[in-house]
C-alpha cells in the first residue's frame, strides 16, 4: 500500500509567510495527520508532492518513517502533481491520492475505501459526499441510471452540474499501473489550463475500467483548509476527536472545549484536565494527575500524581507525587524527582533536583545538581552566568539553603550544610556546616535622622 499526498501548491487564501500544510493543529503540522491517517491504512510507502516551499514542508514531516518526497517544479493541476511522483506507480499495488490539506481524514475511511476497491474489483475507487453548499468543489456527474460518468469542476461546470451536491473530497484509490500511462493521456483544455487528476477517472471509464464510487454521509472528515478560519474549524474538530478519546479511556477533561491537547500525547487514567491545558508533542502525563488551569506543557514526562498548576513545563521531567506551581516555570533539561515542590514563581533551568526537595517559593536554580531532601529557602538565587559562561551549581543531600541567598557558580554546598539566610555563597560549604556569608548587622543606638529643622 503507497500513498501519494499532494502538497505542492501555494495556497494563497491562508494569507501566510509558511505554507498551508504545516500549519500547527495542536502543536503538530496540518500534513502529519494525513500522514499518520495513511500509515494507519497500511501505507508504508509515503510520497508527499512538494512545490512552494518544499523545504519548509519536507522539515516539518523529517523523521516520519516511510516517507519520500517528489518535486512538482511547476503547478500545472493534481494530475500533473500526481505524474510528479511517478516512481510510486510503477510497481503493482495500490496507492491513495490524498492531499496535504485535508487533515481530518481517518484512517477507517481509507480502510473501506480500500474494502471497496478490493471487493468491486476497481481500478479505481473514490469518495463522495454530500454537502449543503457544495462551492468550491469538483462535482460527481451520474448518468440517467445513477451511474457515475465523470467529475466536473466548478470552473468548468454547467449550471445543472453547479446544482449537484455530491462532490469530490479529492479522496481516491488506484491500482498504481493502470493509473501511470493515463495520467500521461490528460489533457488541460480547459477553464483552468490545468492538467486534472480528476479526468483519470472519466478517461478510467472510458477504456472500460470499473470505477466506484464510496458515498460517505459525514462530510466533516474531508473538510480542506484554505484559510485560517477554516483552520480554527478544523482545530476544533480535531480537538473535540482527541478529547474524546481520552475521556473514553479515562481521563477526566473539566471542560473539552479549553483543553489543547497534542494526538500523541499519553494521558493515564483519573488523572484531570482543567480548562486551560496546552499538552504538546512528547508529553507523557501519568494517572491521577491534576494538570492546570492554564498550564502549557510541551514534551514532558510526567509521572503519577502530579500536580502542575498555572505553570509551563518544556522539554523536562517530573516524578510522581510532586507538586509544580502555582506559576513555576520548568525550562528545557528540568529533571524533578518524585515527592519535590516547585512552588510559586520558581523558574529551574538545566538542573536535576533529586527526590524529596523543595524549592517553595521565588527561586531560580539553573544548571545545577541538587540532592534529595533539599530545602530552598525563599529567594534563592543560583547565579550560574558571569557574563561570558555558565558554571554549575551542586546542592548534596539534606543542605539546606537559607532564604535569600546566591549561590555563586562554580560551586558545592555537600551533604547536611546549611546557609545562613541572605548569604552570597562564593566558596563550597562542607559537610555538616553552616556558611554564614554576609555583613555583621551593627545597631548605632540612640542614632536619630538630621533633619534640617
Ligand atoms: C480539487 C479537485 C476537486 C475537489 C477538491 C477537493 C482537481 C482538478 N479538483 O480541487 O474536484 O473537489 O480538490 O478539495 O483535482 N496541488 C499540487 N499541485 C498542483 C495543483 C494542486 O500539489 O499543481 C495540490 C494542492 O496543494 C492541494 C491539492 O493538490 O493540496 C488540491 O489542489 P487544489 O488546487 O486546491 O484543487 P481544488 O481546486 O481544490
Ligand atoms: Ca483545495
Amino acid at each position: 500500500m503507497k500513498a501519494i499526498i499532494l502538497a505542492a501548491g501555494e495556497g494563497k487564501r491562508m494569507k501566510s509567510d509558511r505554507h498551508k500544510v504545516v500549519q500547527s493543529i495542536l502543536g503538530k503540522p496540518m500534513i502529519t495527520y494525513v500522514i499518520e491517517a495513511a500509515r494507519e491504512a497500511y501505507c508504508d510507502d509515503i510520497t508527499v508532492v512538494v512545490g512552494y516551499q518544499a523545504e519548509l514542508v519536507k522539515s516539518a514531516v523529517s523523521g516520519i518513517e516511510g516517507v519520500s518526497f517528489a518535486l512538482q517544479e511547476q503547478r500545472l493541476g493534481t494530475g500533473h502533481a500526481v505524474l510528479s511522483a511517478a516512481s510510486a506507480l510503477r510497481e503493482d499495488g495500490l496507492v491513495f491520492v490524498l492531499s496535504g490539506d485535508v487533515p481530518l481524514i481517518e484512517a477507517s475511511t481509507l480502510k473501506a475505501l480500500v474494502d471497496v476497491h478490493l471487493l468491486e474489483n476497481n481500478i479505481a475507487t473514490m469518495i463522495s459526499t454530500n454537502v449543503n453548499d457544495p462551492t468550491g468543489y469538483g462535482r460527481i456527474v451520474r448518468d440517467a441510471e445513477g451511474r457515475f460518468t465523470k467529475i466536473v469542476e466548478q470552473k468548468d461546470a454547467t449550471a445543472k452540474e453547479l446544482d449537484i451536491c455530491e462532490v469530490n473530497p479529492a479522496v481516491y484509490l488506484f491500482t498504481a499501473e493502470t493509473l501511470l500511462p493515463v495520467l500521461k493521456r490528460l489533457k488541460n483544455d480547459n477553464t483552468q489550463g490545468e492538467y486534472y487528476l480528476t479526468d483519470t477517472l472519466a478517461l478510467l471509464l472510458q477504456d472500460g475500467h470499473k470505477v466506484g464510487v464510496l458515498n460517505q454521509p459525514n462530510p466533516e472528515q474531508f473538510c480542506g483548509v484554505n484559510d485560517k478560519y477554516q483552520l480554527s474549524v478544523v482545530v476544533d474538530i480535531m480537538k473535540a476527536r482527541i478529547n474524546k478519546r481520552l475521556m473514553l479511556s479515562g481521563v477526566t477533561i473539566i471542560d473539552p472545549a479549553q483543553a489543547y491537547i497534542s494526538p500523541d500525547v499519553l494521558i493515564g487514567q483519573d488523572t484531570v484536565i482543567y480548562p486551560g491545558a496546552i499538552i504538546e508533542p512528547g508529553t507523557v502525563i501519568g494517572s491521577g494527575c491534576e494538570i492546570g488551569p492554564n498550564t502549557r506543557i510541551v514534551n514532558t514526562v510526567i509521572g503519577d500524581n502530579v500536580a502542575v498548576m498555572n505553570s509551563v513545563c518544556i522539554d523536562s521531567e517530573i516524578g510522581s507525587d510532586t507538586k509544580v506551581g502555582p506559576f513555576a516555570y520548568l525550562r528545557p533539561h528540568s529533571k524533578i524527582g518524585s515527592h519535590c515542590k516547585i512552588g510559586d514563581f520558581v523558574e529551574v533551568k538545566n538542573a536535576t533536583i533529586g527526590d524529596g526537595s523543595k524549592a517553595s517559593h521565588l527561586t531560580y536554580v539553573g544548571d545545577s545538581d541538587v540532592g534529595q531532601n533539599v530545602n530552598f529557602g525563599c529567594g534563592t538565587v543560583t547565579v550560574n552566568y558571569d557574563g561570558s559562561r555558565k558554571y554549575r551549581t551542586v546542592i548534596k543531600d539534606n543542605a539546606f539553603i537559607g532564604c535569600n541567598t546566591n549561590l555563586i557558580a562554580p560551586v558545592t554546598v555537600e551533604e547536611n550544610a546549611y546557609t545562613a539566610a541572605g548569604s552570597t555563597i562564593t566558596e563550597d560549604v562542607p559537610r555538616d556546616t553552616l556558611g554564614i556569608a554576609r555583613a555583621r548587622q551593627i545597631n548605632k543606638t540612640g542614632w536619630q535622622r538630621k533633619t534640617n529643622a
